[in-house]
């Protein structure tokens, strides 16, 4: 009894000291944040749990200001200004904790991935063989492997949603076409069959989602990851995504065999290839690196431009009048099918509507963590945050910046990325500049997104093709969307109603 009773008291009188400490001496005291939040991670892992944490962090930066205290070790910043110090090229910021959670235990063992990897000689050496395959060079050798994609895409829209007329469920059949089907013919030169089935195969998207949840939450308490996926006894909670390993380690064994067996047009590279040239250059370069390699274009590639694509489709066709200057461009820029992504880039019009879609809607919507080095960070208005606490960003709060992108910068409207009529060249070129600079969509620094290009690739030829070709019509226009966030902020419910344009094609 009097054991139990030491213990019991030892707890208060260590709970109360925490308390006093973190409200008073804490060098992290002066700012502000939820109250919850000075004590424990619980409070942030609650509210990512719930799914708009985004928003929530909006409310928070309007509240407080520049630096949002949003745990016992964490500050959410929102000062653009800020973007080029802490995701810095040398990357002297690195990655927190919340991002080895995404490595997986295979036997028992954790494997690290370039994403995940605290490391940046780790990710160094794995990004510096393959690099230049992500150059936009390098994304255009694949071209037309996209354009088989979107062939059958059009196929499909054609035979099964304008004639008979269907509703489409246009969420779904992005995921499908783009996420899945798309990345599977760049990486492997095959799709995976999402096109096809118009469904989900061995549950894939099904992990992908489970997985993505798991990440987020327990991202914020990254130390319950060692009891629950990475506990080596009875790991609980995260994918495998055994089916894409699998696809992968067919694809590449298939790949091994001598051509005149595969009868695969060896004119056509995808990244396999990309990544096979590399085999055997260095002792580390084996087969399975290749499949991490392969896996990493396949989970990172998949769901994160379906969702650009959603937030392009979404707003778009919820203004009338987008749709109209949009159409009037392509119409006027005489394209033809397959539309070549070099052709898209003098539309300047498209070219607002993506940049307007990512700044509205950035695929990730979670703080990208990372810890301050030694000598700390001092803020502009003085305030010090030492070395070892964790900060991060939130592109969808920095994204609603309105000094640098207007009072209305809440609404989707992508005129703000053309010169103004009272506005000269050089202040046009300057506030698009600050605008640029202050995009978090792919990240920035050492640890910026490596598949942008591949994105933005596909993304411009989807929208002009999708667009030249059809009349697209929410079935209900006064109708929201639902939105998810579980770091990429997934939509669902987009119904729209699809035409054949009359024209020419
Ligand atoms: C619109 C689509 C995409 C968006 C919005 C997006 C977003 C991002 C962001 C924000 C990061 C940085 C994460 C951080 O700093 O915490 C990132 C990293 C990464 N992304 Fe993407 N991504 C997209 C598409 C792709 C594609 C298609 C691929 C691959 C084929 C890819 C591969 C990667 C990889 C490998 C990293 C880690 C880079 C590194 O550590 O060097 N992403 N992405
Ligand atoms: C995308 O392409 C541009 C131009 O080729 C290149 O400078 C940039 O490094 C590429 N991005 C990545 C992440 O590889």
């Amino acid at each position: 009894m009097g054991f139990l009773f030491k213990i019991w008291t030892s707890s208060v009188v260590l709970s109360i000291s925490y308390i006093i400490w973190q409200i008073y001496v804490s060098p992290l005291r002066k700012f502000q944040g939820p109250f919850l939040a000075k004590f424990t991670n619980f409070w942030r892992l609650m509210d990512v749990a719930a799914g708009r944490t985004e928003l929530t962090q909006k409310a928070l930066h309007r509240q407080y200001g520049v630096a949002v205290r949003l745990g016992p070790n964490l500050i959410s910043l929102s000062d653009p200004a800020l973007i080029k110090k802490i995701y810095s090229i040398k990357g002297d910021f690195i990655k927190s904790d919340f991002y080895p959670v995404n490595d997986v235990l295979a036997n028992g063992v954790r494997i690290a991935n370039m994403f995940g990897t605290k490391s940046n000689e780790y990710h160094n050496a794995q990004v510096k063989p393959i690099q230049k395959y992500y150059t936009m060079n390098g994304v255009m050798q694949c071209e037309p492997l996209v354009d088989r994609t979107t062939e059958r895409f059009i196929h499909i829209l054609d035979t099964k949603f304008v004639k008979p007329s269907t509703v489409l469920k246009l969420d779904d059949w992005l995921l499908y076409s783009d996420a899945w089907d798309n990345i599977g013919e760049i990486t492997y030169g095959a799709p995976m069959g999402f096109l096809e089935k118009g469904g989900d195969i061995s549950g894939i998207l099904q992990d992908a989602d489970n997985s993505l949840d798991y990440f987020a939450i327990v991202g914020q308490a990254p130390w319950l990851d060692n009891l629950l996926a990475k506990n080596p006894i009875y790991p609980i909670g995260q994918a495998s995504f055994g089916a894409v390993v699998q696809f992968s380690v067919q694809r590449l064994i298939e790949r091994m065999k001598p051509q005149a067996a595969t009868g695969k047009d060896t004119s056509q590279k995808d990244y396999l290839d990309y990544f096979m040239e590399k085999m055997g250059t260095e002792p580390w370069i084996n087969d399975q690196q290749v499949v991490g390699w392969l896996m990493v274009n396949m989970m990172a590639g998949a769901d994160t431009t379906a969702i650009i694509l959603r937030a392009v489709f979404y707003y778009v066709l919820k203004q009338k009048r987008i749709v109209r200057r949009l159409q009037a461009e392509l119409d006027a820029a005489r394209l033809t099918l397959p539309i070549s992504y070099k052709s898209t880039q003098n539309l300047p019009y498209l070219s607002a509507i993506v940049l307007e879609a990512c700044r509205v809607h950035p695929g990730v919507g979670l703080l990208l963590e990372r810890t301050i080095p030694a000598e700390g960070l001092t803020l502009d208005d003085g305030r010090y945050i030492p070395g070892g606490t964790t900060v991060g960003m939130n592109a969808w709060v920095v994204h609603g910046d309105q000094n640098i992108y207007g009072q209305d910068a809440e609404c989707f409207r992508p005129e703000r990325w053309l010169q103004q009529e009272d506005e000269s060249e050089g202040e046009f070129e300057a506030r698009r500049k600050a605008m640029r600079d202050a995009d978090l969509t792919f990240g920035a620094g050492n640890r910026v997104c490596l598949g942008k290009n591949i994105s933005i690739l596909e993304i411009y030829k989807i929208v002009a093709t999708l667009f030249l070709l059809y009349d697209l019509e929410l079935v209900d226009a006064k109708k929201d969307w639902h939105v998810q966030n579980s770091w990429f902020v997934r939509q669902s419910g987009i119904d729209v109603n699809i035409k054949r344009r009359e024209r020419a094609f």
